[in-house]
């Protein structure tokens, strides 16, 4: 077991077997995004201020208008009763522990109402994809809706699924009732993303956004003129994420794309950020460079495959005290008050367009 629980180590494929593990470890093409996913945030140095009276710190952050506690969200992430028997209620249990936000994905083998009821009053979001048979996709918005979900995130990265070579070599199949296919044979990754929506435009938003009857955040921007239109498009909140690496190859990190991004909403809309956030000083860089709040994927799951919901609550604990801990160390004991004095110029010798 690795010292660091929350990263992906050898101990991960021997729990979930090679087609589950490689299909959650697994990026796009030769993985380059992936990676540079976790250096990103080691390349950006933090400059801490000193002689600042840190006694009492505030980790809070304002979301679609209410305040949380922190700014940590545990991200959408799909099958994950292939990660561990207890799936997105042992997620969404551990959410529910550290008053992190839940998004659930819509690739969920766990029903919408029945991840609603293991959060109780922890609020929740709801990450929607739009199939080719668009019932199905209204038919989840329904039930989220009545679950008390309070906002729709529509993941716009996916009009076909990345080129995963390892789910290629392993043929793994999804085995638990999904939406997409509730009482079926297993199905391969490939048969399963086959019905997502490749034609899916701007113009298809406002259909969703009105049968959701609550705010809508897009996820997997990484352009500013697309901020900009979704902003115009009407989104309360913009997702910058490259999918954790498994979709386009060699875009870029989330935090790379952050700052044009940040230039352009200029405070409209809410922004997040995903990718590699395995460390509570990742998530001040992040807010530093101007995110209300990060999402982490990977690190929770692989706390939730070695030791259920107890095991992703270790993951937030940790990630929460290291949080704690960053700002009293940076000088700035409020998270809100993160600005981009406390962070760069990146270490020297690295070339770099940062910041
Ligand atoms: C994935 C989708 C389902 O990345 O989010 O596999």
């Amino acid at each position: 077991m690795s010292d660091r629980p929350g990263l992906d180590d050898a101990d991960l494929e021997a729990l979930l077997g090679p087609g589950a593990h490689g299909y959650f470890a697994g990026g796009a093409g030769d993985e380059l995004t992936l990676r540079d996913n976790l250096d990103a945030w080691r390349r950006i140095a933090l400059t801490p201020r000193v002689l600042v009276d840190v006694s009492e710190r505030d980790l809070g952050t304002t979301l679609l208008g209410r305040r949380r506690p922190h700014p940590i969200v545990v991200a959408p992430m799909a099958y994950q009763k292939h990660a561990h028997a207890s799936g997105e209620l042992g997620t969404a249990a551990a959410a529910a522990a550290t008053e992190s936000l839940y998004v659930l994905s819509s690739q969920t083998t766990t029903s919408p109402s029945a991840v609603a009821e293991a959060l109780g009053p922890s609020d929740r979001w709801f990450q929607l994809y739009v199939f080719t048979d668009r019932s199905v996709s209204h038919d989840l918005v329904a039930e989220a809706r009545e679950s008390g979900y309070e906002a729709l995130v529509i993941t716009v990265d996916f009009p076909v699924a990345g080129w995963r070579e390892r789910d290629k070599r392993t043929g793994f199949r999804v085995e638990h009732p999904i939406a997409l296919n509730p009482s079926g044979p297993p199905l391969t990754i490939e048969q399963l993303f086959a019905m997502h929506d490749a034609s899916l435009t701007w113009d298809d938003l406002a259909e969703f956004a009105e049968a959701a009857g609550m705010p809508v955040v897009l996820k997997g921007v990484l352009r500013a003129d697309d901020a900009e239109r979704a902003v115009e498009a009407g989104a309360a909140g913009i997702i910058v994420s490259n999918h954790g690496g498994r979709q386009l190859d060699t875009t870029l990190a989330g935090i790379d794309a952050l700052p044009p991004i940040v230039d352009a909403v200029a405070g409209r809309a809410d922004l997040l950020v995903d990718g590699g956030v395995t460390r509570g000083w990742d998530v001040a860089k992040a807010l530093a460079l101007g995110a209300d709040a990060v999402l982490v994927g990977r690190h929770v799951l692989w706390g939730l495959a070695r030791g259920g919901a107890a095991g992703a609550e270790e993951v937030l604990q940790q990630l929460l005290a290291e949080l704690d801990s960053t700002l009293a160390l940076l000088g700035c004991p409020r998270a809100a008050d993160l600005d981009a004095s406390y962070v760069g110029p990146r270490r020297a010798g690295e070339a770099s367009s940062w910041p």
